[in-house]
């Protein structure tokens, strides 16, 4: 029997959350779009050809703002292809995906279904074969009111009112060598800082995010955040990160580990980020946008046997199972422990890719079903809203792989805005069960709202269409005391705690 214990002092805080933290991310590619959010003929879509059951599950899962149109694909998209009347616009090869792009849906669908499913849109230029004319023009048709060449087309496509998008990414991953227009550090950091220029000139009130690297094993990490940072830093508000994982040699007890892989990641940008600040005698802390985080491996080997030239072919289809869920809430509670400097996070992605949401192919009846990640995220997502605590923990740990020191016990707290609920997010690493114990400074805990958790299943239990059994359930082994709440964590489990307190 493993034992943990978490304290929570009120006054010890380290942020407000954010509530962009709970992003997410379509790209255009594979079955996102077309057979993902939009396929006229299923049997649940609108007038307009989107999914109603995607929709749903979309609102179920809480996600708050979607980040758009990519990813790789941007780097070749003329967002002028999807915006006017639908049989004008042209068919493109997708060169990042090397698929057809119908261009059936751009800016304005996009953006109405963003606004129905309530999350607001985080839009990306393209930096890889366009750049700063490009940029200016797109905030101009999306955000300014009216009379001008670029406004004017989006009231004669339909939208009045502008979109008002807020957040902007400058470009996609332009560190890989993968990316179309894939630039050095000088060379990206001199055109997305004389961008993020031309576009707050065109509308002051819009955030910035500029590129950092595409993971944390570039050669050219380090390097290239100093030196974007440097060119950037009086231009943008945020610099993204983005970093994917898998369990490739099949090592549970490594693979759980990889949250303190994603936190060092944090903590080694924010610390460049504040020593360019220091550098410039700034004023200005750069905060960060995570906006590509996930698990991605499993259907890297199918993938390659993906024929070019098709539309939406099935592409980055993971299938996640139970163990991906558990490293899943440890990635979540590693976001939360750095409130203080992220700000934007994305899932990538939404639906069909790399996603919670799954939609069958071929197939216009069946609805769209949850992935065993879509739980943990749901549930971060409505319970984590308010301020983290710093958490205090005591946890034994054990070694795997290059990983040393790593804790049984993986877990966060936050209060909510009202001051009457913490809730505690915790992830079990070890096989064994855990007596676990919460006491409390400063606030008094009077109960347990509810304690559900995510336990018991075959490491590689997967949820499907007609199986839905890997997500939360209630669990009543708990006991609170004047001392605090107990509660029997299970082997290899997601928990969630929200305790009643004043
Ligand atoms: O999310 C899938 C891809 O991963 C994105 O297009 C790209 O930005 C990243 O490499």
């Amino acid at each position: 029997m493993q034992k943990a214990s978490l304290k929570l002092v009120k006054d010890m805080q380290i942020s407000q959350v954010d509530k962009r933290i709970y992003g997410s991310f379509i790209e255009h590619m594979g079955r996102a779009v077309y057979g993902g959010i939009y396929q006229p003929d299923h049997a649940s879509s609108d007038a307009n050809g989107f999914r109603n059951d995607v929709k749903e599950l979309v609102k179920e899962l809480g996600v708050t703002l979607v980040r758009y149109p990519g990813g790789n694909f941007l780097s070749g998209y003329n967002w002028e292809d999807g915006v006017g009347p639908k049989d004008k616009r042209p068919r493109r090869t997708d060169l990042a995906w090397r698929a057809i792009e119908t261009n059936e849906v751009g800016i304005h669908e996009f953006f109405d279904w963003a606004e129905e499913v309530g999350a607001e849109v985080n839009m990306a230029v393209n930096m890889g074969t366009r750049g700063i004319d490009e940029a200016r023009q797109l905030v101009e048709y999306c955000n300014f009111p009216s009379g001008t060449e670029w406004s004017d087309r989006r009231i004669a496509n339909g939208r009045q009112e502008p979109f008002a998008i807020k957040t902007w990414c400058i470009g996609n991953e332009m560190d890989g060598p993968w990316q179309i227009g894939h630039k050095t550090a000088e060379e990206y950091g001199r055109a997305a800082s004389e961008t993020a220029k031309a576009m707050k000139l065109v509308d002051d009130s819009i955030e910035l995010v500029a590129c950092g690297s595409s993971n944390s094993q570039m050669p050219t990490f380090g390097d290239w955040e100093l030196t974007v940072l440097d060119h950037t830093y009086d231009y943008v508000d945020y610099l993204s990160l983005h970093q994917y994982y898998g369990n490739p040699a099949n090592n549970l007890e490594e693979y759980l580990a990889c949250s303190l892989d994603m936190d060092e990641f944090i903590k080694g940008v924010t610390a460049m980020c504040d020593a360019i600040k220091a550098k410039k005698h700034s004023k200005k802390q750069m905060n960060l946008s995570f906006d590509e985080w996930n698990i991605w491996y499993h259907s890297n080997e199918f993938d390659k046997t993906i024929k070019p030239w098709l539309i939406a072919p099935p592409q980055l289809e993971d299938h996640y199972n139970f163990e991906d869920t558990l490293v899943f809430g440890t990635l979540l509670i590693t976001l939360l422990k750095h409130a203080d400097r992220i700000k934007i996070a994305c899932l990538a992605q939404l639906v069909n890719v790399i996603a919670p949401i799954f939609t069958e192919e071929n197939d216009n009846d069946s609805p769209a079903w949850r992935q065993t990640i879509f739980y943990p995220f749901m549930q971060a997502a409505k319970y984590g809203r308010g301020t983290v605590l710093t958490p205090l923990i005591q946890t034994d740990s054990y070694s795997a792989g290059h990983y040393d020191a790593i804790p049984y016990l993986e877990s966060i707290a936050v209060l909510n805005e009202a001051e009457t609920e913490v809730t505690v997010f915790a992830v079990n690493r070890s096989r064994e069960e855990m007596a676990f114990s919460i006491d409390s400074l400063g606030l008094k805990v009077t109960g347990v709202t509810a304690f559900t958790q995510i336990a018991g299943h075959a490491i590689k239990a997967v949820n499907t269409l007609a199986s839905n059994d890997v997500k939360p359930v209630d669990s009543t082994r708990y006991a609170v005391s004047e001392e605090g709440v107990t509660l029997q964590l299970e082997p290899l489990s997601w928990n969630v705690i929200r305790l009643a307190v004043n």
